[in-house]
């Protein structure tokens, strides 16, 4: 008897949990949409000289002649840029100063509000059988001119979303770069060269109840895994998308599924396995690629899932409060982190194999896994508000170990779509 009263006891403190999980994460969606300065922005002049820029084929890996005349090699498709490991290098990293990018938001600038260590910033990739190209916003311009550039997914692409506005905002000075918001996009446009680098809210790429920009933190999430053509039609004609989808799965252990369409009003859901509901979302969008986009005007990209670390004991760190004492990455990595829902990356690069499109699948997901260190945790905003002392004092619920402070992480996410991109002729 009382044996049984403990065990419902206990359920419930899980349940509890489980929901104040979900209200955190719900919160930090939140959050993070109310804050883009979009209107109170004063960018800096920092024009760069002007270069000539001579691209050529050497063989395997293209090679490229910047402005200071150095030759810039990139790697070949061959090598596996993504397997490697991190070395502490603050002579080339961060890529840009956090006070010196006027584009970010609060929820990012981690420094700013009030973080101590800053050796998150300073960690490079290192490619076992190949060098990452230097970065040079220059060389990205020149690729971009007259094209669009546009992340879709969610608050994680979001985030390299900025990383990005950042690392190429330096070509241009203040009078000559804008950011706009209208609904769904966010645009950063560059006008002398006709560029943009945007953003497009759809948090499961398909259609669901937790589309609108501004109001879409929703507890009981409802997705239409077969409808894509509503946000698929803002994706055409642009030259390079990048799509991620993982962190609004991660909620529940089932999917809801609309039987019907929300057009006509149907609120019936049936419930389905994650990964049974995400294969059906990615093949989804991998027809929809198939079928709308030409190979030979864009290049598609698909990031896997951006890890989560807010369990300490997923790193054998007993002592941890979530990510919030963290300051040094994974670096013995003969240890696994086991806090990603792997089912879901084997569904992916399933998919994408199958593909007819050539889309080029990022595999960001173990390395990222490594970087405990480098999410906002309490350095950050909730509701639109930085966190006060009493919130900052209690990581346990206020840490966001989802998001990343930039410079940081995500630009390493951006190294490699540069390295793609630039190669590509
Ligand atoms: C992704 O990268 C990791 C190393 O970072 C590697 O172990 C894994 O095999 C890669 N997976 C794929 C599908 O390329
Ligand atoms: C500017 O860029 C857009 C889209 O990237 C393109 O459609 C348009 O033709 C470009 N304008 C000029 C003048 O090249
Ligand atoms: C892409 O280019 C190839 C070679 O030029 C051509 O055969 C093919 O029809 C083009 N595909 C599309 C969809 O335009
Ligand atoms: C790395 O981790 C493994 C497994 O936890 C452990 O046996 C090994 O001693 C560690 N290596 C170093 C250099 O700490």
């Amino acid at each position: 008897m009382n044996h049984r009263k403990n065990s419902h006891l206990s359920v419930s403190v899980v349940l509890l949990a489980v929901l104040l999980v979900g209200v955190v994460f719900y919160n930090e969606d939140v959050k993070s949409l109310t804050q883009f300065p979009f209107s109170r922005i004063q960018p800096r002049e920092n024009p760069l000289p002007e270069s000539n820029i001579a691209a050529g084929d050497s063989g395997n890996s293209i090679t490229t002649t910047s402005e200071f005349d150095e030759t810039i090699e990139f790697p070949p498709d061959s090598c596996d840029i993504f397997d490697g490991n991190w070395v502490f290098d603050d002579s080339t990293h961060p890529l840009y100063k956090e006070d010196e990018c006027v584009f970010l938001t609060n929820q990012v600038t981690c420094l700013r509000n009030g973080r101590q260590d800053s050796m998150y910033q300073n960690w490079r990739w290192q490619p076992k059988d190949c060098d990452l190209p230097k970065f040079r916003a220059k060389l990205l311009i020149e690729k971009l001119k007259n094209k669009r550039l546009m992340f879709v997914g969610d608050s994680l692409n979001r985030n390299q979303w900025e990383s990005m506005v950042c690392l190429i905002q330096s070509v241009a000075d203040s009078s000559r770069k804008r950011l706009i918001k209208t609904g769904s996009l966010s645009i950063f446009r560059i006008e002398d060269y006709n560029a943009t680098v945007e953003f497009y809210w759809a948090p499961f790429l398909v259609e669901s109840n937790s589309d609108d920009p501004d109001m879409h933190s929703i507890l009981d999430r409802i997705i239409m895994p077969e409808s894509i053509t509503k946000h698929g039609q803002n994706w055409k004609n642009v030259d390079y998308l990048v799509f991620n989808t993982y962190i609004w799965w991660m909620n529940t252990k089932k999917m809801k599924i609309l039987k019907g369409w929300f057009d006509e009003g149907a609120t019936e859901y049936e419930e389905v396995d994650r990964p049974v509901a995400y294969a059906r979302v990615l093949k989804t969008w991998a027809d929809w690629v198939d079928q709308n986009i030409n190979p030979n005007r864009t290049m598609v990209f698909f990031n896997s899932m951006s890890p989560l670390h807010i369990r300490s004991s997923d790193w054998n760190n007993l002592d941890g409060i979530k990510c919030a004492k963290e300051t040094t990455p994974i670096l013995n990595t003969t240890t696994p982190f086991v806090g990603t829902d792997r089912r879901l990356f084997t569904v992916a690069t399933n998919i994408i194999q199958s593909m007819k499109f050539p889309a080029h699948f990022l595999n960001i997901t173990t390395l990222s896994e490594y970087r405990k260190d480098a999410h906002t945790s309490i350095y950050t905003i909730r509701q639109g508000k930085l966190l006060t002392d009493e919130q900052k004092a209690n990581p346990a619920i206020y840490a966001d170990c989802i998001h990343w402070c930039l410079p940081g992480l995500p630009d390493t996410w951006n190294e490699f779509l540069y390295a793609r991109i630039v190669s590509h002729s």
